[in-house]
């Protein structure tokens, strides 16, 4: 599978993804991963920053409105047009494209820092996305990104739940597969069921890579680690939103900042 058909398959996605994450349904962007990145992400104001897989823009607007001078791309263009259109309705300076990770429309060094959330492991082209960040980026930049945790989602994957039914851990498997292109259906299990039934079931191509393939990607790219974490619900979070509280039973995301 290969960037055009990522593409495809990401905008056949993106209108009910865009519909129901702003209805606040993407349940561990809102209530896990992006407050525990952006707790990571260092003082930002006044740099330009790169969201690389921005999606509806969700992110991209928040990182504005830390004083960024932010621009977004999206390998799929009906993502690139709702974050487009957000801009418009609420103006924060942002501009966006339709491009790949793998092949970024911009010079040599442009940026102060890039940004890449929960996109990464959804590229085709994970090694030249992780070389073409460190290309446009400033000496002293850096890359922080959160992708789905590796060893703890592996391509053979399913919870264990005691007699109650509560999930209990994970059982993981096929780790080394590596498997490429793989289509995972499904669409926010937070969303109302008779919501849930009125919108396609989204198809994401996953691209499984082991913990020491990224680690290495990163360091080959010239990258060095700066800050990692495994984010998971504090007890509090775990009440208020009772969806995201499987994430302290494992790791399911991996959050890293690596410096160039
Ligand atoms: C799980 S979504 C995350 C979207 C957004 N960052 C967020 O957190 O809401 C993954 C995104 O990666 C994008 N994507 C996949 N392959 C890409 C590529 N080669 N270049 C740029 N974006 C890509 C998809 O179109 C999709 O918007």
């Amino acid at each position: 599978m290969d960037d055009r058909e990522v593409g495809k398959m990401w905008d056949a996605n993106a209108d009910a993804w865009t519909k129901l994450a702003r209805m606040g349904y993407d349940v561990y962007r809102d209530h896990l991963n992006t407050p525990a990145f952006m707790k990571m992400l260092p003082d930002v104001s006044g740099m330009r920053g790169l969201d690389i897989g921005c999606g509806e823009g969700h992110n991209t607007r928040l990182m504005a409105k830390r004083g960024a001078d932010m621009t977004g791309i999206d390998i799929a263009r009906r993502f690139a047009h709702h974050a487009a259109a957000a801009e418009t309705e609420e103006p924060l300076g942002i501009s966006y494209a339709a491009a790949s990770g793998g092949a970024l429309p911009f010079r040599d060094e442009c940026f102060d820092f890039a940004v890449a959330f929960m996109s990464l492991m959804d590229m085709a082209c994970h090694e030249e996305a992780v070389s073409e960040a460190y290309r446009v980026l400033k000496p002293g930049g850096f890359l922080q990104f959160s992708i789905i945790h590796p060893c703890f989602w592996t391509p053979r994957w399913e919870w264990i739940r005691n007699e109650a039914g509560e999930k209990v851990a994970v059982a993981c498997g096929d780790y080394f597969g590596e498997r490429w292109g793989v289509i995972e259906e499904w669409i926010f299990g937070a969303a109302p069921q008779e919501l849930r039934d009125k919108l396609p079931k989204f198809r994401v191509p996953r691209f499984f890579r082991i913990l020491s393939s990224w680690m290495n990607i990163l360091a080959e790219a010239g990258f060095r680690l700066e800050q990692m974490q495994e984010p998971y619900a504090d007890e509090e979070t775990a009440k208020r939103c009772p969806d995201v509280a499987d994430t302290r039973i494992v790791p399911l995301f991996l959050h890293a900042r690596y410096r160039k």
